[in-house]
């Protein structure tokens, strides 16, 4: 079984992202050899996102087109829609061989290797801490660690605790050995990753406690995390992230909805007022953050009133991004029972308004960043031109440098010039050590 290559692609949230990187290392590791080339590869692997119909609907598609063209391939699914789907899947396309849930993915090299021409459906959850060891692989000068798996809100539209199992957080030491594995492997910024990043609990040590453990024994410049719940997002963790120049000062806080009947009916354990003096102290504590978030429209019940509240709380907070999505069923939840009764065109015209709205936004907020500092990690040379560097300041936002692909990798003072809703371009000022 040595020797023979395969090609990994990947669905989702940046926990899959992380997963794959895993897979990845665990296959290599065992003798495998990964490719980029499909047609080429012995075996595909799709790590795949159940968050909503839309992102199975895509995975399913592309089992579906997968072609062996004559060559024996092999397809293995792995991650959220495999956990969910099972043996199902084995149907789609009879080049699945291969069908591993979250909690059976890191069995993958055994398994692939044991093949004996049977199918293998493994989607059994085993409730108890991971921790596996990922060895740093590229380039990148941005990287991921995850903390934590699982997540025990059970927001009643999603279907994360169901396919990701419970809350199983990650010892602190080994958490800082793998941020300092990636340091010695050149990374320059680190993101912490959980579902839910506020509530991180090992022994007694809660997030904000872990983020000074992480400062005190790394030397990681830049450390960011995702995904904060607002509801566990507290004065310790602001004051946390405002005493510290290496935690970065962008936020992702979910907001959802702005109405309080939808956040009931969500479950999400936060009244819009609550969520709105929790962004208040932030900015208090933090003048210059840069608060992104996710908003559900057309959620079951959802009046024209409740969605003019996610309107004004829009409007009110003035995010500086947002990710905003049409609900989706997802079988199993709670929300299931509520129907799916907003109709498809509703949907579409709130999401429309919705984007119209914060893109208005997003360009008044990056157009005030003109003429300001801003350091920024030169991750990569620019589309547009060869000679331009892209990467990300301090809060998150994306900067083009004009004329810094000479100093990739470098952490630079960029002058902003100019901007639209998603970036902002400027001039290199100056160069930190
Ligand atoms: N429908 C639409 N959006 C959803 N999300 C999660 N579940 C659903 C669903 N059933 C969104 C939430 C979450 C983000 C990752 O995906 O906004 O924060
Ligand atoms: Fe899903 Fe809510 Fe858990 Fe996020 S916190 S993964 S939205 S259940």
């Amino acid at each position: 079984m040595k020797n023979k290559k395969f090609y990994l692609e990947t669905y989702g949230c940046q926990m899959n992202e992380y997963d794959s990187h895993l897979v990845e290392s665990l296959l290599t590791s065992a003798g495998f050899e990964k490719t980029e080339d499909e047609k080429g590869a012995d075996i595909v692997i799709l790590n795949t996102c159940s968050v909503r119909q839309h992102a199975e609907e895509r995975a399913l598609g592309r089992i579906r087109s997968i072609s062996s063209a004559g060559k024996r391939q092999e397809i293995a699914v792995i991650g959220c829609m495999a956990q969910r789907m099972g043996d199902e899947l084995l149907s789609v396309n009879s080049d699945v061989k291969y069908v591993l849930g979250t909690d059976s993915f890191y069995k993958i090299a055994e398994i692939l290797e044991s093949g004996n021409g049977s199918h293998i459906v493994d989607i059994s959850c085993r409730d108890e801490p991971f921790d596996y060891e990922s060895k740093p692989s590229g380039q990148s000068l941005s990287d991921y660690v995850t903390i934590m798996r699982g997540c025990d809100n059970f927001c009643s539209y999603c279907i994360v605790p169901y396919v990701r199992g419970r809350e199983r957080c990650r010892p602190p030491e080994r958490i800082v050995e793998e941020i300092n594995r990636l340091d010695q492997n050149g990374r320059k910024e680190i993101w912490l990753l959980g579902q839910n990043v506020n509530s991180y609990k090992f022994d007694s040590m809660d997030f904000s406690a872990l983020l000074g453990n992480v400062l005190e024994n790394t030397e990681i410049p830049r450390i960011r995390f995702l995904t904060s719940h607002p509801k566990d997002f507290s004065q310790a963790l602001i004051e946390r992230m405002a005493s510290d120049k290496r935690i970065c000062k962008g936020i992702h806080l979910p907001m959802q909805s702005g109405s309080d009947a939808v956040l009931k009916k969500m479950n999400r354990k936060y009244t819009a007022g609550e969520y709105l003096d929790k962004i208040r102290k932030l900015r208090e504590a933090i003048s210059d953050v840069v608060i992104t978030t996710d908003i559900i429209v057309g959620f079951p019940g959802e009046s024209e009133d409740d969605f003019r509240r996610t309107l004004d709380m829009v409007e009110e907070i003035e995010y500086d991004s947002a990710f905003m999505f049409r609900y989706s069923v997802r079988s199993g939840t709670r929300a299931e029972k509520f129907g799916d009764d907003i109709p498809e065109e509703v949907k579409l015209e709130r999401l429309d308004q919705l984007i119209r709205l914060q893109k208005r936004i997003s360009e008044k907020k990056m157009a005030a960043q003109i003429g300001r500092l801003q350091t920024v990690l030169l991750e990569r040379t620019a589309k547009q031109s060869a000679q331009d560097a892209r990467g990300k300041n301090d809060g998150g936002l994306n900067v083009v440098a004009r004329g810094g692909s000479k100093y990739l990798g470098e952490f630079a003072d960029v002058e902003i010039k100019s901007s639209s809703y998603s970036t902002l371009v400027g001039e290199i000022a100056g160069r930190q050590e």
